[in-house]
């Protein structure tokens, strides 16, 4: 099976390609759709894995159009283009739903515009292509990676600062990138639709911060946010199809080993 995979220099692309036999794509910060189609017809992928987007919130904020463009335009453009595309969406749909949560795949109510674009995304590719699967993430973590930019998540800002504050109300899974990279093979087997996909966690976030925070000794002063909106989703449905991601501590607990993290 041919595989290719946009954004491959980006946080989740560079883990994908790195764990996959795939192609991986050039950038499509401009591409028109016919460039998109050229490129199809020369690759002539069975799947592509579509991680090219804006994917920090307060860039979306501050620059609509282009928010528009790369999280709702282009992912359209692929989905036209391509037999099987595999898309990311993201928890942050379920950031302005009633209840705590955890959230199924039909509750949504996006309360930024990143959210509203990536909503919208999901729904008109799988008017344009109903084979498409929408992978809707959590925050992701890992350790920098040689050669690829290295924007903060969970792990490596707990590991810089001397002192967090995380909501000790927000419930939200965490998650290891590269259990994410480690089941893409089975996301390329999903029939089209949306599923959530990551690590489910019933910590909240400030509990999640404590809980690393003496696994690794780090001497850190952790404070409450104050309440955050949860984003804790129920991923019940990618487990039916043999989605077996730990839960958050789990997924923590694989990297500190992998990384040989605990150096007390
Ligand atoms: N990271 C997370 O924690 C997280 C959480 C939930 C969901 N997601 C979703 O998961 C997917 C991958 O996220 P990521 O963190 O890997 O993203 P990323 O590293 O921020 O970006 C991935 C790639 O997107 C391309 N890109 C940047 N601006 C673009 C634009 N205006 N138009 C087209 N392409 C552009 C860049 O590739 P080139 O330089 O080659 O153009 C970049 O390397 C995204 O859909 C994101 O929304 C991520």
């Amino acid at each position: 099976m041919k595989i290719l995979v946009t954004g491959p220099r980006g946080f989740v692309g560079a883990r994908i390609i790195a764990a996959m036999d795939a192609i991986p794509a050039p950038s499509l910060r401009d591409a028109t759709e016919d460039d998109i189609r050229r490129l199809v017809d020369q690759v002539e992928p069975d799947v592509v894995i579509h991680t090219a987007a804006i994917s920090d919130i307060s860039a979306c904020a501050a620059n609509p159009e282009a928010s528009y463009r790369a999280n709702v335009a282009l992912p359209l453009m692929i989905a036209r283009a391509v037999p099987k595309p595999i898309l990311f969406s993201t928890d942050q749909v379920y950031g302005g739903c009633a209840g705590e949560g955890p959230y199924t795949e039909d509750e949504t109510a996006p309360a930024n515009l990143y959210a509203a674009h990536k909503l919208e995304m999901e729904r008109r590719v799988l008017d344009a292509n109903p084979n498409t699967v929408l992978l809707r993430a959590t925050w992701m973590y890992d350790m920098p990676l040689y050669g690829t930019a290295n924007r903060g998540n969970f792990l490596v800002n707990m590991l810089r600062a001397r002192e967090l504050a995380f909501s000790a109300a927000q419930r939200r899974g965490v998650t290891y990138v590269r259990e994410v990279a480690r089941l893409m093979p089975k996301a390329v087997g999903l029939p089209g639709g949306v599923y959530n996909f990551g690590s489910e966690n019933p910590l909240t976030m400030l509990e999640t911060a404590r809980w690393l925070a003496d696994a690794l000794g780090l001497d850190i002063r952790l404070t409450d946010a104050g309440p955050r909106h949860p984003l804790w989703m129920d991923c019940a449905k990618a487990r039916s199809h043999g989605i077996d991601f730990p839960d958050t501590v789990a997924g923590l607990r694989q990297c500190i080993e992998d990384y040989n993290l605990d150096l007390r």
